[in-house]
């Protein structure tokens, strides 16, 4: 009895000389970030975490968010037929993008104003990015510079353009891509106008943001991201020039910056001028898939925007197989929109994409818990397609065929 009493006693003194150190790590970001499982979790995380009007610029879509939803729900129409009695004992995640090697099939999305979510918004998507081994896309709409992301970090960078009406700038951006090391161009094709965003309508979601008494009180009750914003405040795209120009809603500002011009002739005339791989974000169809093509796209991105701008197309995941048919080889195919867990990415891998990108899954890591979330939805990600791997018999990621049908 007097030794189990004695054990109790140890116990409970090693337990509380611990609990600074304990409590410490529980309200880290490192701690926050470990403690959710799931990107689901991420995301109830992010929502907790930052004000309203922020988390409903990363999670919100077009109108009815129809898109956005069945971008989600359409992977559960992919059906997995797992392979029986392979040696699964080393599961091999590389694959090869534009002749380099990456960890896992899984890139950065360009994401706008990232560093609303956090402060160090695209330095710290891009650490995560290249301490899982893989590329980082800074958007034209990035909150940090083009050279701010270089210095923070030295691994493989893309940059993603918006065409302007402002050819100058264009230019002058194409010019600083090359200059710092981002290898791939990424044009953006779907955004010919601004994506009406019913939630950012509402919520008055503006560039920079407007501050009221609102907005105030949400700071009051979001401590953390307050204290991070108030210190090192991202309010507006920072490789444009738009630093202390008057607030506008960010469909506004998009709409007056952006050419709505742009046909094939500016791919051509783009695939002409930038002399490294090019890659065509946002395609739909087989026929333009074949188009961007005939037009010298290395790349092309099967994607909706995440839903961000036309509602009421197909779910990314449903375009793919016709537009892998289509394409036969001639370009990479990469895939990004609703991807959430491993499965979505074996299934995304199997009809015919090389690699997925993800969007959301990164800003509500950033917004749950900085550096450390950005890097758990890496995390979380590869450990669920490692499993789902080995359970499907496929134990490399570059060789998936067969592994999916659509129903
Ligand atoms: C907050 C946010 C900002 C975005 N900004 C851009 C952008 O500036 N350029 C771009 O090409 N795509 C942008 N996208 C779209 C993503 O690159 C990607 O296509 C989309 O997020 C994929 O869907 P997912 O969020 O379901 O992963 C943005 C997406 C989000 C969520």
């Amino acid at each position: 009895m007097n030794d189990l009493l004695d054990l109790a006693a140890r116990q409970l003194r090693a337990d509380l000389a611990d609990a600074p150190a304990r409590a410490r790590k529980r309200f880290s970001d490192e701690g926050r970030a470990a403690r959710c499982r799931t990107i689901a979790e991420l995301r109830a995380a992010a929502k907790r975490a930052v004000p309203k009007p922020i988390f409903d610029y990363a999670d919100g879509a077009a109108w009815d968010e129809v898109t956005a939803r069945r971008n989600i729900a359409a992977f559960e129409d992919v059906t997995l037929h797992p392979l029986a009695l392979t040696d699964v004992s080393s599961v091999d995640l590389r694959t090869t993008v534009l002749g380099g090697e990456i960890a896992l099939p899984i890139i950065g999305a360009p994401t706008g104003l990232t560093g609303l979510q956090h402060p160090e918004g695209e330095l710290a998507v891009a650490r995560a990015a290249h301490a899982a081994g893989t590329i980082t896309t800074l958007s034209t709409m990035a909150s940090c510079t083009m050279e701010e992301v270089a210095a923070a970090s030295s691994g493989r960078r893309w940059f993603q353009l918006y065409v302007m009406s402002d050819r100058g700038l264009v230019d002058s951006l194409l010019e600083r891509a090359a200059a710092n090391g981002y290898e791939a161009l990424m044009l953006t094709v779907d955004v010919q106008v601004a994506g009406v965003r019913e939630r950012d309508v509402r919520n008055g979601f503006s560039v920079p943001p407007r501050i009221t008494l609102k907005t105030l009180a949400r700071g009051v009750t979001h401590p953390r991201w307050s204290a991070g914003f108030v210190a090192n405040p991202r309010m507006v795209p920072a490789n444009l020039g738009w630093e202390g120009s008057a607030t506008a809603t960010l469909s506004s500002a998009v709409n007056r910056a952006f050419d709505p011009t742009v046909t094939w002739d500016d791919l051509a005339d783009l695939r002409a001028r930038w002399k490294g791989p090019l890659i065509v974000k946002g395609v739909m169809r087989a026929d333009d898939a074949v188009r961007c093509v005939e037009h010298g796209a290395d790349a092309i991105i099967v994607s909706n925007h995440g839903g961000r701008q036309l509602d009421g197309t197909a779910a990314s995941i449903e375009a793919l197989p016709a537009i892998a048919d289509a394409v036969g080889g001639r370009a990479e195919l990469y895939l990004d929109s609703g991807i959430r867990r491993g499965t979505d990415i074996v299934k995304a891998l199997a009809l015919g994409a090389r690699a997925v990108l993800i969007g959301r899954a990164l800003m509500y890591g950033l917004g749950a818990a900085g550096e450390a979330g950005a890097r758990r939805a890496f995390s979380i990600l590869e450990g669920e397609l490692r499993v789902a791997l080995a359970l499907a018999g496929y134990p490399r990621a570059a060789d998936l065929e067969g592994v999916a049908t659509v129903s």
